[in-house]
């Protein structure tokens, strides 16, 4: 069966100032050429550090971006051919979840209403008191009382607040969720209790997901599959089980053996591959392997020209040293 989401050759640039003194303005290629397809109850997860360009790839893959260059194509439909004012039915089919759930939910609305609110866009009520079942339905759905919906976000717990987001989310039935680092903002002792509702919800309701997390351990259990992304491009993508046995590229190498292992004997034996540096800036990307000023196993070939992104059978690599 084709995938339910096709990604091809993506990218979105920002135009910024070029800095206080300069009248240009420059490029900052926040996602730069990346490809993936999701079949359909399929989670996808897409891994890398801050500011390698994650949010920006969830954003331009449900529209709220239009891209630089690329198509995606979400069941048959390439989505930016269509003009704006069509792109309604599509919205309700893809929705996301943010990161902040302090930040995303209006302050000065009720739960109801915000739960709500996609409802009446849609106009899947046909009622009063069928948007209020609908709501309080949504809310029984998440772990939510009926009671929650007369109040304000800031009532709630960061928890509790993502399973606000999470029920506005279901409102319009959508059959695909960018999860947008769903649980980084939230405590540790919640997140398993947020993740697992995930879960459930995707089984019962034959959901698709991309899942966008900063590091590896948070997608290991949740993912199928595992795209990991480094400074705008993604390096590696793999089948979950296999990247963890077997990471080719040495970036998700270094980003793995930063998780801990709690079997302190093996931990004492493992050697940690620590990354030095930052990040370089996405305005002005090393040329070649965008990785090659942080890695250790780095050659000439890697600053003379940009790896292409290779099938090792089921498992891809953009990497000079991997053959
Ligand atoms: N609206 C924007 N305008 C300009 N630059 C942006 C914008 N959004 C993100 N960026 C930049 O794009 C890069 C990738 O950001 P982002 O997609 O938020 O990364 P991540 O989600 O992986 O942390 C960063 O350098 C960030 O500063
Ligand atoms: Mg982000």
């Amino acid at each position: 069966m084709a995938p339910l989401i096709e990604v091809r050759n993506l990218k979105k640039y920002f135009a910024i100032d070029g800095g206080l003194f300069s009248r240009t303005r420059a490029l900052l290629k926040a996602v730069d050429d990346i490809s993936f397809t999701i079949d359909r109850g399929e989670t996808l997860g897409l891994v890398g550090e801050s500011g390698c360009g994650k949010t920006t790839a969830g954003r331009t893959i449900c529209r709220l971006y239009e891209p630089t260059a690329g198509s995606v194509t979400f069941d048959g439909v390439p989505i930016y051919s269509l003009p704006p004012s069509e792109m309604l039915p599509l919205r309700r089919r893809i929705q996301m979840i943010f990161q902040d759930p302090y930040a995303s939910l209006n302050p000065r609305m009720t739960v109801g209403d915000i739960v709500g609110e996609p409802i009446d866009i849609h106009g899947l009520a046909q009622s009063k008191q069928e948007r209020l079942e609908m709501v309080h339905e949504l809310l029984h759905t998440v772990g939510l009382s009926p009671e929650h919906a007369t109040r304000f976000p800031h009532e709630f717990s960061g928890g509790q607040r993502q399973r606000i987001g999470v029920a506005r989310a279901l409102a319009v039935e959508p059959e695909f969720i960018i999860c947008d680092e769903p649980i980084s903002a939230l405590d540790v002792s919640i997140q398993a209790q947020v993740i697992n509702m995930l879960e459930e919800l995707q089984e019962k309701r034959k959901l698709t997901y991309l899942f966008i997390a900063h590091d590896l351990a948070m997608v290991k259990h949740t993912s199928h599959r595992i795209a990991v992304m480094y400074l705008g491009k993604i390096v590696e993508l793999a089948g979950s089980a296999e990247l963890y046995k077997n990471p080719q590229h040495p970036y998700t190498q270094a980003l793995l053996s930063a998780i801990p292992i709690p079997d302190p004997d093996v931990e004492a034996e493992r050697q940690r591959i620590i990354l030095e540096g930052d990040v370089p800036s996405p305005i002005d990307p090393p040329i070649g392997c965008r990785f090659r000023t942080r890695c250790k196993m780095a050659k000439k070939i890697c600053s003379e020209q940009d790896p292409e992104f290779v099938n090792l059978g089921d498992h891809y690599v953009a990497c000079h040293l991997v053959k």
